[in-house]
Order: structure tokens, then C-alpha cells, then sequence
């Protein structure tokens, strides 16, 4: 017998209101899709044209909030007809499992990563135009049913982030040909920690071989964690040119 499971239709009632839904991916760890994550959000919301929200589905080990400079302390959650995001800054909110657990490690699996999902998803009331989902390594449970709520409601497209290193590039060749079999669009692909025009070359390079788009590299920023919290903001200004056309392909991706 299926048991219908009515937080699957809150949550797609909850994710049809984004305009862009972009999950951020790479199945290797530390390549820096959550520190992109949090430099994406300050630069999406550069104009204060709309506000940003952001779903840490690392629920293993949540770090979003840390990058953008919050400890547990002053993670608050407040119920109002369901739970509100966490306030990051005037146009950027943030909802993360480390506001319930604090700085606990939640073990998880299957069905556990599955409900911990839709919980999320259902319960939670966005106030932003884009989603962006900083998801942990590999490509399992919480990616599939991201992936699953996603496909019915609201086409994802996917931010891959590479750094130039050979087992980086590699897992983004693995998860991209898995994508793409399965029809799953992709934004296109962002190099991090790039030190020469060589780093650059070979993430352009990986993005021709899979036919994907190339959306930039992120140069190596030396005292990387300096720049935790507010200060992402002047870290963009800083980064410029490369920030700056990848905020504008996904801000031409919003329908
Ligand atoms: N462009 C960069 N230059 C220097 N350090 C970076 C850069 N991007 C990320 N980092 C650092 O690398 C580490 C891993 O980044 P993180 O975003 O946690 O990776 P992931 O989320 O893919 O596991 C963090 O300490 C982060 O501050
Ligand atoms: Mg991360």
C-alpha cells in the first residue's frame, strides 16, 4: 500500500514560488561549493533586486551559516505559520539544519536524509526569487530527492564548481555525464581556487570536452576565511570581473 505523504505536496507548493532553483554540486569535498554558495548569494543580491535564499543540505555537517559569519549561538528560529529562515543580511536568508542541532553531527541515512528533506522543504516559508542549494559531496540520497522534488515542480539547474585539480575534474566528468543522461540541465561550470591562466585552461577545457558551459574561475584568495561573514560582500567587490558574468548567466537563467 503507498502512503501518500502530504509534506511532498507542501513542499513543491513551496519551491514552485522561486523563479530559480539551482543546486550546487560537485562529488568531491572541498572544491568550495559552500564558499561559492555564500559569495553567489552576496553577489546575486548586489543590486537589492530581489533576496536570495539559501538551503544548506549538508546536514551532516552544516557550514553555510559559518562561512557567512553566524555561529549556532545565533541561529533562532521563529515559528510563524511554519519556521522562518534565518536573516544573513537585508536580502539574503538562510535555512540550515544547525539551527536545530546545533553543533551536534546528526548521523543519517536513507529514509532519515529523505525525510530530513521534505521537512525542510515543507515547513519552511521562502521569502526569496532564486534558491541556492549548497549540497555535501558525492551524489546520494539528499541530491536524489532534491533532484526528484525538484524535476516535478521546477526544472533545477545545476552550478557545478571544479577546482583544476585532476580528481576534481574528473568527478565533475562523472557527475556530469550522470546528469545529463538524465536530462538534468546544467547552469554550467565554475573553477575555483585558480592560480594561473593553465588552472583556468584546463577547467575551459573540461567544460568544451563535456559540452557544458563554462562560466568562469574564481582565482585562489589567500586568507580565504578572513573574509567570512559581511566581509563576502567586499570580497566580490574584489573578485569582480569573474563574479560578475556568472551572476549575470544565472540571473538570464531566471524565467
Ligand atoms: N577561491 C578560494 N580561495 C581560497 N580558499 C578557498 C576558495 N574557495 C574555498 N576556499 C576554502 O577551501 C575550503 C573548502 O571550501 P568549501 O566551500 O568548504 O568546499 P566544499 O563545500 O566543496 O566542501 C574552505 O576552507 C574555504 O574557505
Ligand atoms: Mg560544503
Amino acid at each position: 500500500m503507498s502512503v501518500v505523504d502530504p509534506r511532498i505536496t507542501a513542499a513543491k507548493r513551496n519551491l514552485e514560488k522561486f523563479s530559480l532553483v539551482i543546486p550546487v554540486f560537485s562529488p568531491k569535498g572541498g572544491v568550495g561549493k559552500t564558499f561559492i554558495t555564500a559569495l553567489m548569494a552576496y553577489s546575486l543580491t548586489l543590486d537589492n533586486e530581489f533576496t536570495i535564499s539559501l538551503l544548506d543540505a549538508d546536514f551532516t555537517n552544516p557550514s553555510l551559516h559559518i562561512v557567512l559569519g553566524l555561529d549556532e549561538s545565533n541561529l533562532k528560529i521563529e515559528e510563524e505559520m511554519g519556521i522562518k529562515p534565518i536573516r544573513v543580511a537585508p536580502e539574503i536568508e538562510l535555512m540550515t539544519l544547525a539551527a536545530f542541532v546545533k553543533d551536534l553531527t546528526v548521523p543519517l541515512r536513507g529514509n532519515d536524509i529523505v525525510n530530513v528533506v521534505r521537512e525542510l522543504l515543507a515547513i519552511t516559508r521562502w521569502s526569496g526569487k532564486i534558491m541556492l542549494i549548497d549540497s555535501p559531496p558525492g551524489f546520494s540520497d539528499t541530491h536524489l530527492e532534491f533532484l526528484r522534488l525538484l524535476i516535478e515542480v521546477k526544472e533545477p539547474k545545476v552550478l557545478l564548481v571544479s577546482t583544476p585539480t585532476t580528481l576534481a575534474l574528473k568527478a565533475t566528468e562523472r557527475i556530469t555525464k550522470t546528469l545529463l543522461s538524465e536530462n538534468i540541465k546544467i547552469l554550467g561550470l565554475i573553477g575555483n581556487m585558480c592560480l594561473s591562466n593553465d588552472d583556468e585552461g584546463s577547467i575551459v577545457q573540461k567544460a568544451q570536452q563535456l559540452t557544458i558551459p563554462y562560466l568562469g574561475c574564481i582565482p585562489y584568495i589567500s586568507n580565504a576565511e578572513k573574509f567570512y561573514g559581511t566581509s563576502m560582500l567586499e570580497l566580490v567587490k574584489k573578485i569582480g570581473t569573474p563574479l560578475i558574468s556568472i551572476t549575470k548567466i544565472i540571473k538570464e537563467a531566471i524565467e
